[in-house]
């Protein structure tokens, strides 16, 4: 009552035609045994650093609640029944949807947990959870022996189609040959990095002068080693932004691992070094994560302004185009520019510099436009896991997620030189419904492949079909350096895992 209360005072100052309230909603009263819970956060084996859940709000009349029942509505707690105190830091994010995140990072490992999910005194769906231990914390190195167990613990799909599709023009893959081949061909003009894995052990060589984004490859290696055994290999990581191997399949290409594909390229896609970051980092950093964006997704739908909004810097043509179609039409578009580095600032064209605008905000407004930087813009994960619609430029750049989108479905395209976009606005805002229904379809999506779980499967995978194309050892070559686990671990665990003579055997 209170939460449509308010709604019609903001509406009233606001000066907007009133909206359709949400139905359901007045008098909904949550109700414990009907509210739903579910997630990868409540199973011991899916080890994460951040783990999490989701709770449904649903009233006593099996309704789901489409709007806020208020962010104190649960109360969750994680204890040990064998310890005093648990060294968990938990926070429900209210996703103003109706549901909850909840999210929690240990900082040790227990032999048991159980998860009490409570609304008032009573407890909620089947809590209390009991997570049967071990249950390892992020920093505990306890790789999982046999990879299929750990993919069925993480639940992992069968196949990824960009993985699929990347490693087909790859029948077999030479370690011996690209160890020579590699270096030469890109190692002078391109920052490299060459890594062996060999007894789950992380090696690595660097080429080129800017190196320093090889942390990110480190921190995910170090992550998925400590939790599943991988197999033996040798790869070649790009560390720049752009996609090297332009050579067609019938030519001899070689394997290269980036964080951007491109339609005339042939390079291997993994999950952006942000995207990957943002996962390892949850609850570390202060900035956005997927986990954060969904709880700070702007006011609710009738509320938010009509005017498609961009800010970012001038790191291609489009963008500028972009800028002047904004200053041109107003009414339709909110775009300009937080910084410009690439082009000549002429403020005549493209207006000042304008404040930096937290990503949070950018929810305020129904229509986010993504458009291309240097290569894709990799806040698209973000953008799909807020509550505004994306409309996507076209574009010849992808990440590893892109081929699992549809145009109408998860977004609204636009020409990759923007010559639709008002058109596009204009459609938007004639069809809110369906509107709507795009914008929660993209979120379920990155629910369901953009969030942590998603992101460690998607590297196992890659790295277990690439293992196989091997036709020669890997080896640890001249001059790499053992990357190794970090050993500031505040709180050591005991790995009870041991790896079997079949196990090893069964990886060759
Ligand atoms: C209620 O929410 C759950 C969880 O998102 C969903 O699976 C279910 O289909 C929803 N029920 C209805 C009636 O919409
Ligand atoms: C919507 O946003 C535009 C551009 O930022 C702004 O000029 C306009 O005043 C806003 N409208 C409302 C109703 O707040
Ligand atoms: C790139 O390829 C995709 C998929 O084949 C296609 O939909 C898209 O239009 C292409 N874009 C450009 C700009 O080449």
């Amino acid at each position: 009552m209170t939460v449509a209360l308010c709604w019609c005072l903001l509406l009233f100052c606001l000066d907007v035609s009133r909206p359709e309230l949400p139905v359901a909603q007045a008098g909904s009263v949550p109700s414990a045994g009907k509210t739903l819970v579910w997630g990868p956060g409540l199973e011991a084996n899916i080890v994460l650093p951040a783990r999490f859940f989701y709770i449904q709000t649903v009233d006593g009349s099996g309704r789901n609640l489409t709007t806020s029942p208020g962010e104190k509505t649960f109360e969750v707690k994680i204890v040990s029944p064998v310890e005093q105190f648990t060294r968990i830091w938990i926070q429900v994010l209210d996703r103003q949807d109706g549901s909850f995140l909840v999210r929690y990072r240990m900082y040790a490992s227990y032999s048991e947990l159980h998860i009490h999910i409570m609304l008032k005194n009573k407890h909620v769906a089947k809590s209390p959870y009991v997570l049967e231990g071990p249950v390892y914390h992020e920093g505990c190195n306890c790789p999982q022996p046999s990879g299929a167990t750990w993919e069925e613990h993480m639940k992992c799909p069968q196949s990824f189609p960009q993985i699929d599709k990347d490693l087909s023009v790859f029948p077999s893959v030479d370690p011996d040959r690209n160890a020579q081949e590699i270096p030469q061909r890109f190692g002078q003009r391109q920052s490299l990095c060459h890594y062996t894995i060999k007894d789950n052990k992380i090696y690595v060589k660097t080429f080129g002068e800017h190196v320093g984004f090889r942390i990110f490859m480190d921190a995910i290696l170090l992550s998925l080693t400590r939790k599943v055994w991988l197999p033996d290999m040798e790869f070649f990581v790009n560390l720049g932004d752009w996609p090297l191997e332009k050579r067609k399949p019938t030519e001899k290409i070689h394997p290269i691992f980036s964080w951007c594909g491109s339609n005339n390229t042939r390079d291997i896609v993994m999950p952006t070094y942000d995207l990957t970051e943002s996962v390892l980092e949850t609850m570390g950093r202060v900035s956005l994560d997927m986990m954060s964006v969904q709880a700070n997704t702007g006011p609710p739908w009738p509320l938010k302004n009509a005017t498609a909004f961009w800010r970012g810097r001038d790191s291609r043509q489009e963008r500028l185009e972009l800028v002047k179609l904004s200053r041109a039409h107003p009414e339709m578009i909110d775009a300009a520019f937080t910084n410009f580095f690439f082009f000549k600032h002429d403020e005549s064209l493209y207006g000042p510099l304008v404040k930096h605008v937290s990503f949070f905000d950018f929810f305020k407004y129904k229509y986010q436009i993504n458009i291309d930087g240097t290569v894709a813009a990799y806040r698209l994960p973000y953008l799909l896991a807020g509550d505004s619609v994306v409309l996507k430029q076209d574009s010849g750049y992808y990440e590893h997620f892109y081929d699992e989108l549809r145009p109408w479905e998860h977004y609204i395209p636009i020409r990759a030189d923007l010559g639709d976009l008002l058109e596009k606005i204009q459609w938007a805002r004639d069809h809110d419904d369906q509107v709507r229904k795009i914008t929660q379809t993209a979120q379920q999506f990155a629910r369901n492949h953009l969030m942590g779980d998603s992101i460690f499967c998607y590297h196992y995978k890659l790295f277990q079909k690439y293992a196989k194309l091997q036709v020669t050892e890997p080896r640890v070559r001249k001059g790499m350096e053992l990357v190794d686990q970090p050993t500031d671990d505040l709180f050591p665990c005991s790995c009870h895992r041991t790896r079997t003579h079949t196990q090893k055997k069964d990886e060759l």
